[in-house]
């Protein structure tokens, strides 16, 4: 039985309004304007107000991607949602995302992938499409990393900001066919980007917070090696396994200018054919591909690369990384 092929139905972001300067950080800690854009290639980074979370983001985004589709919550069979930072331990922030959206009949759960967790998601769904289970998936990846940000720290907190961005995977699409996809950890990297407190093991105390254990701690630089072959590596497997297909773009996941240009540089590819905001936005963890796909795709971006492939890749805390390549 051959599998029945999906893809893109509806794409949606929501970003908040609340913008963080460099100068802003400047104030904050030891650094400069100068030295974030150098180094990172970040100008500014969203933040959500306080009394909202990601679920707020993240229906904004569905809500969107609904309207985009031209489709009813109720046609909906599945809510996967990636984040690392959601709105409570439990339950679930995609229920809280399908009770607004009114989407009666989806099941919906929450997926823990860090940078990584659109991809993961967009792996979960996959499953569910190419198996024939479900016709229609929602897939959310979405972050308040502000709230986990210590702005104590230059080194993590000039990089991170909030967003979210919805996608709707369905067997009826109009762009963007899912043909290949990706997921792998190692987690003997565990430690490379933590946030120590505040689960099951190590319940916050007034000791811990004053210590900052509740909030992420990154050590960068193992971390930008490890991205960069992985970008490498990922985008060169997609191009593998669609032979019939020549390489149109790339929306890879936006964790720094520094990385992605190092990675393209070992592509041979031309700039112009990476989509890149993270100028904007800073890198916005499981939001970051999916705001970055909505851009690329409501600004004609991709249409520049109709029947190519587009590969989607991301690496991040676990570690984790994966990838998506789609035929435009
Ligand atoms: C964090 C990151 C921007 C640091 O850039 P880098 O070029 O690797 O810089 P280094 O860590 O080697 O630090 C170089 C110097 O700059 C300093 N520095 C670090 N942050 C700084 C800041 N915000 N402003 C000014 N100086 C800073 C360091 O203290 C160090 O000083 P020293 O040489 O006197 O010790 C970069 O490694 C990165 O983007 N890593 C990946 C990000 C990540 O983990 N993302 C999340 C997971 S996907």
């Amino acid at each position: 039985m051959t599998r029945p092929s999906f893809g893109i139905r509806g794409t949606g972001r929501a970003v908040p309004d609340t913008v963080i300067t460099n100068d802003e950080l400047e104030k904050l800690v030891d650094t400069s304007d100068a030295w974030i854009t150098k180094r990172t290639g970040i100008k500014e980074r969203r933040r959500v107000d306080e009394g909202k979370g990601v679920s707020d983001l993240a229906i904004e985004a569905s809500r969107k991607a609904l309207d985009d589709a031209g489709m009813d919550p109720t046609e909906l069979d599945l809510i996967v949602m990636a984040t690392v930072t959601p709105d409570h331990p439990l339950p679930a922030t995609s229920c809280k995302v399908q009770a607004a959206l009114g989407a009666t009949k989806a099941a919906a759960f929450d997926i823990s992938a860090a940078c990584t967790g659109f991809m993961y998601a967009t792996n979960v769904a996959a499953q569910f499409l190419w198996s024939g289970t479900y016709k229609n998936v929602l897939v959310i990846g979405g972050e308040t990393l502000t709230r986990i940000t210590n702005y104590e720290d230059r080194s993590s907190c000039i990089l991170f900001g909030d967003g979210a961005g919805a996608v709707i995977y369905s067997t009826d699409f109009s762009c963007g066919e899912v043909r290949s996809t990706k997921m792998e950890a190692d987690g003997t990297g565990f430690d490379v980007m933590i946030q120590r407190a505040g689960g099951g093991l190590l319940p916050c105390t007034p000791e811990l917070i004053a210590d900052n254990q509740h909030k992420l701690v990154i050590h960068g630089r193992e971390v930008y090696k490890f991205a960069v072959s992985r970008m490498v590596e990922l985008v060169r497997d997609q191009i593998e396994r669609n032979p019939d297909l020549e390489l149109g773009a790339i929306v890879p996941h936006q964790v720094n200018m520094r990385i992605i240009e190092a990675a393209r540089e070992r592509l041979d590819l031309p700039s112009e054919r990476i989509y890149v905001n993270i100028e904007r936005y800073g890198n916005t963890s499981a939001g970051s591909i999916p705001v970055a796909l909505d851009e690329a795709r409501r600004t004609g971006f991709l249409d520049q690369h109709k029947g190519k492939l587009v590969v989607m890749c991301a690496f991040g805390a676990g570690l984790t990384w994966g990838s998506v390549g789609m035929r435009w």
